[in-house]
């Protein structure tokens, strides 16, 4: 039940931090040899893999996206995200020795069962990470893994989004691990995840620095857009699309870099947005970015990690490793969207159109 929260959204985002330590104490091994435990049987299959395939939809799909740098960075692997709907039928050439990941909270997503029917008519090996035990992609792919998020029943999904990229770290650090590659060695995901959990925690506990936001941002706006490049854009693609479905503000997830090719010419007086800056590489190329809209007359929002932080940032998120800052960013937009709609007196958890699962292709 919702409890004394108005909305299932609001008491799902509040639950991430303990949907952290859930996968956590869940994964964890007591055997000081290993730090996480995945079936030896997935490992092995993974490891035989010259490539890893992650098929997802909407929100799964982004965290796909987080996921694959999550496995190219910690197993030495190539990997990438697909949108389910398109891979089916428009089906890249697969490389020798693929290995395919679903990934769906519900585990009954049409658009990705119907590639799961066809990846298994190719006889090719495959996992479904999912929060429902026994469902659809579950019973049908080779392995599973588990999300424990507890059920989700708001149609915008917040913490099986967390709860994605928390279990796609701890099977990257397993299969980086058993690779012997030195960057999965070198991770401490037990410790980094016990310092995601308490960064969610204050991050929920400052909602209403986040509803005050989202009232002088977001309310009257017609549309907004969000900014970042290399992981900070994968979390750019879902803040939008949370905006979107719950508040139906015209959000667009954008690479910073990409805005002046053609996009920029949207940007007028006061219009949102809201820049991701978490990674060091290109802090400064997309602080030149900001600047750029803001000559425009943007009304300009940074997310900042605290090793970038400067005076004049509006949200500085607590400090994890640059891998995983894609857990605390999405909070602070989890929560705009969440009271952009609730501002707007819309019903939060049932947006129109939607169903909380697509049965459909
Ligand atoms: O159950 P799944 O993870 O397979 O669902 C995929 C999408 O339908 C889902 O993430 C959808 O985009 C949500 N409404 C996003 O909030």
């Amino acid at each position: 039940s919702k409890g004394t929260y108005p909305y299932y959204m609001l008491k799902e985002i509040d639950e991430e931090p303990a949907v952290m330590r859930r996968i956590l104490s869940n994964y964890q091994t007591d055997d000081q040899s290993h730090e996480f435990k995945i079936d030896t049987e997935i490992l092995d299959a993974m490891q035989q893999a010259d490539k890893l395939y992650i098929v997802a939809a909407g929100t799964s799909y982004h965290a796909g996206l987080v996921g694959a740098t999550l496995f190219e960075k910690l197993t030495d692997t190539p990997a990438e995200a697909y949108l389910a709907s398109e891979f089916g039928y428009h089906m890249p050439l697969l490389t020798k020795h693929p290995f395919f990941i679903f990934l769906t909270q519900s585990g009954e997503t049409a658009d990705s069962r119907q590639v799961l029917v066809k990846i298994n008519q190719m006889h090719l090996p495959t996992l479904t990470i999912t929060n429902v035990p026994n469902s659809t992609l579950s019973r049908e792919a080779d392995y599973t893994l588990l999300l424990y998020a507890g059920p989700e029943i708001a149609v915008a999904s917040t913490k099986a989004y967390t709860a994605q990229i928390a279990v796609q770290a701890v099977l990257a650090k397993e299969l980086g691990e058993a690779k012997h590659v030195q960057a999965a060695q070198a991770f401490d995901l037990q410790q980094q995840l016990s310092l995601v959990a308490a960064g969610q925690q204050q991050l929920v506990d400052e909602k209403d620095h986040f509803k005050e936001l989202a009232h002088d941002y977001l309310a009257d706006q017609p549309s907004a857009f969000y900014i970042g490049r290399g992981l900070d854009y994968d979390v750019s693609l879902e803040a939008a699309l949370k905006l979107k479905e719950v508040s139906y503000i015209l959000a667009e997830g954008f690479a910073a870099g990409e805005l002046k090719h053609g996009t920029i010419a949207l940007i007028q007086d006061n219009t949102p947005v809201i820049a991701f800056l978490t990674d060091p590489t290109t802090v400064g190329l997309t602080r030149g970015n900001i600047k750029e809209v803001q000559a425009r007359g943007a009304h300009t929002m940074t997310i900042v990690s605290q090793a970038l932080a400067t005076a004049d940032d509006q949200i500085i998120l607590p400090d994890v490793d640059d891998l995983l800052t894609p857990l605390l960013s999405i909070i602070p937009a989890q929560l705009f969207a969440y009271y952009a709609s609730l501002e707007k007196g819309l019903d939060v958890d049932k947006p129109r159109n939607l169903a909380k699962s697509v049965t459909v292709e």
